[in-house]
């Protein structure tokens, strides 16, 4: 877990907006809005937990709003509650409806990155709900012209040119059980990867 805070940490960074710890009210400033997709998972509650942690105003898409709960680790005793910010906003919607994408980026003026970490089983989100999605949403930040461009997409390893760095344990799952999910895993990077792909000039 400590390994995944950091990462959110450097991913934040990453997305061009300062960073700090929030001490006890010091500071009531906005370091403008953080656009979460997948925001309820594991890995999203973090990213969205991080964030506001760092006095960031975030917005989720959720299919349900009421899975916006604390981290667990983190989130300390407060782990598995319900999520309330003031500077969080939840967006109910399907991230493979374009309008409910759109949503999104109309309901800020000031986002200042994107964060895509969905994920799910195949048999529950269906086998292109990651390219459909990302697609969505790359289309969303070139539709709207105020749109940030920065965005951070969370696959796994063995996705794209990692795919010999994953370990032999893992790979007889990627090519197994998981070949699915990894199509579309491999289909979504490649929106961005592939010099035709519809988001290779996003930053
Ligand atoms: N967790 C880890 O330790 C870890 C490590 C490395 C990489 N990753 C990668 O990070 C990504 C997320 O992993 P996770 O473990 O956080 O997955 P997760 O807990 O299953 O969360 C997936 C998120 O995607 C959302 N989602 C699925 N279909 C959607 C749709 N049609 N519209 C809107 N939202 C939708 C889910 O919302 P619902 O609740 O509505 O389904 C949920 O918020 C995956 O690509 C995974 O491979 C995770």
């Amino acid at each position: 877990m400590i390994f995944i805070i950091a990462f959110l940490m450097l991913l934040l960074v990453q997305l061009g907006v300062q960073s700090f710890a929030l001490n006890a009210g010091s500071c009531a400033a906005s370091f403008g809005t953080i656009a979460v997709f997948g925001g309820t998972g594991q890995l999203g509650r973090e990213c969205v937990y991080q964030a506001l942690k760092s006095n960031h105003n975030v917005v989720v898409l959720a299919r349900d709003p009421s899975k916006m709960l604390v981290p667990v680790g983190s989130g300390g005793d407060d782990a598995d509650k319900p999520m309330a910010d003031e500077r969080l906003r939840i967006i109910r919607g399907d991230v493979t409806n374009q309008e409910d994408v759109n949503r999104v980026f109309q309901s800020s003026d000031d986002i200042a990155g994107v964060i895509v970490a969905l994920g799910g089983r195949t048999k529950d989100v269906g086998p292109t709900m990651l390219t459909d999605g990302t697609g969505c949403i790359i289309h969303a930040m070139k539709k709207f012209s105020n749109a940030t461009k920065r965005i951070a997409v969370v696959t796994s390893i063995g996705t794209g040119d990692s795919e010999k760095q994953a370990p032999w344990t893992f790979k007889a799952l990627m090519y197994t059980v998981m070949r699915k999910t990894f199509a579309d895993k491999n289909n979504q990077e490649q929106l961005f990867t592939l010099p035709s792909g519809p988001g290779h000039d996003l930053e």
